[in-house]
């Protein structure tokens, strides 16, 4: 069996380091703290980098110990940000604000959005790439006689008829992201931008 031997020493050194430990506290003064980064940790924020080189220095247990040990604790990322750099074609979170108009609310739609994006050359002639692609078939070249595909899909409407000409660029907009009777949704096919770029080539056919 193990025998605890208490020496008359280490009683009176084990009591000096608990008196001794708290002597000091008071006010804003803990006194001698025991592993005192366990208490006052360093925030670390993905967004930003600590700058001030002595953070951390009381608690230094870098390999540099003229640097402390939170300065610059990620040194690759070249945005002054902790986190590390996105990998490529990251999607921007803006990019995700989620489309809360209703599937039925056409109305809705047409009088609370409008296209973010003027009718630039630019913007125009990606409307038509993307319009050959997307609508064609179904709307023809024109957007009044029926493509290959509307020959056969029954109920494909002219750009120009009584019903579709007046309406509004947001109605344009929410017909493509969600559909309309038979047509289906394009919204997981085009992006946000692609779908107002594709408005405005459908309004340049409906003035003709
Ligand atoms: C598979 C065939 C098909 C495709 C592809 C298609 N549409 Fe349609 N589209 C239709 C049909 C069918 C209708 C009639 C819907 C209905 O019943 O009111 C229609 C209706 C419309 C209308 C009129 C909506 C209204 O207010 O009545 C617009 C505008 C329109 N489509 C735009 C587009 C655009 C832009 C594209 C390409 C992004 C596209 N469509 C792709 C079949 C299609």
């Amino acid at each position: 069996m193990r025998k605890y031997n208490f020496s008359l020493s280490g009683v009176i050194l084990l009591t000096g380091l608990i008196v001794g430990g708290c002597t000091g506290a008071g006010g804003n003064d803990q006194g001698t703290e025991y592993a005192p980064n366990m208490y006052h940790s360093v925030a670390y924020e993905p967004l930003i980098q600590i700058t001030d080189e002595s953070a951390g220095m009381w608690v230094n247990s870098s390999e540099n110990p003229a640097v402390g040990e939170y300065y610059s604790s990620n040194p690759n990322n070249p945005y002054g940000m902790n986190m590390r750099e996105p990998v490529a074609n990251t999607v921007r979170r803006g990019d995700f604000i989620p489309y809360r108009i209703p599937k039925d609310s056409f109305e809705l739609a047409e009088r609370i959005l409008s296209n973010p994006f003027d009718s630039t050359a630019a913007v125009v002639k990606s409307g038509k790439e993307l319009y050959l692609k997307f609508c064609l078939h179904c709307h023809g070249i024109d957007g009044q006689t029926p493509g290959k595909v509307g020959e056969r899909f029954a109920g494909v409407v002219s750009y120009t008829s009584a019903a579709v000409i007046n309406k509004g660029e947001g109605h344009l907009f929410h017909v493509i992201t969600f559909g309309k009777g038979r047509m289906g949704p394009h919204a997981s096919q085009l992006s946000v931008k692609e779908r107002w770029e594709i408005v405005r080539y459908v309004q340049i056919l409906q003035q003709q």
